[in-house]
């Protein structure tokens, strides 16, 4: 990764200019942990954290949420490069009994949907007394599901993003802030 100046990176052959600043994101991620503490302060809910993308936004967001609340973390992945291989794994690590619990998944992005709709499939047959998904992104344009929650930190455009937790490949997971593929 080649830091050209403060607005752009360029990771091989691709260039990324700044999108979404760290102090947008603190803000934003900052109401909904509000948000889920009206609906939530109550419910001791679990926290699904869906690795590897959701690490900072999760380390972030739960550390807003002033309620009792348990977290998990479970491993996935449907992406290699900038394009979706379409084959969505299933998780792996959960360990809670998640029966007559409250459940908030916890997503970096929400792009096709399909990884979100196969999770919620799974944990549907474990018997949660309900389950909630948050994302810190949506690109509403690019859903080939039906996605719809009162918890999403920003909809974006149809183009690949990068940092705080999103990475191309492995890499650019540890920016601070997020940067759009710039079309050339
Ligand atoms: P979906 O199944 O198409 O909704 O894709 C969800 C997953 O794809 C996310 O959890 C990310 O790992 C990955 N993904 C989708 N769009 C992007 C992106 O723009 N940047 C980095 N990863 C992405």
């Amino acid at each position: 990764m080649i830091r050209i100046n403060a607005q752009t990176i360029r990771i091989g052959t691709h260039t990324f200019v700044k999108y979404l600043g760290k102090d947008a994101i603190r803000g934003r991620v900052h109401e909904l942990g509000k948000e889920l503490a009206t609906d939530y302060h109550d419910k001791f809910p679990i926290f699904i954290i869906v690795l590897n993308g959701s690490f900072i936004f999760a380390a972030d967001l739960v550390r807003s949420c002033a309620f009792e609340c348990e977290l998990e973390f479970v491993k996935l992945m449907s992406y290699q490069g900038t394009e979706s291989t379409g084959k969505v794994k299933r998780i792996l690590g959960l360990v809670s009994d998640i029966k007559d619990r409250h459940i908030i998944l916890v997503e970096d992005i929400v792009d096709t949907g399909r990884t979100i709709q196969a999770i919620t499939e799974d944990l549907k047959g474990l018997g949660p007394a309900s389950i909630s998904v948050v994302t810190l992104l949506l690109k509403p344009q690019s859903l080939q599901i039906p996605f719809e929650s009162p918890y999403v930190g920003f909809e974006i455009p149809d183009a690949f993003v990068l940092g705080y937790g999103l990475d191309v490949d492995g890499k650019a997971r540890n920016l601070e802030d997020i940067y759009q593929l710039r079309m050339e």
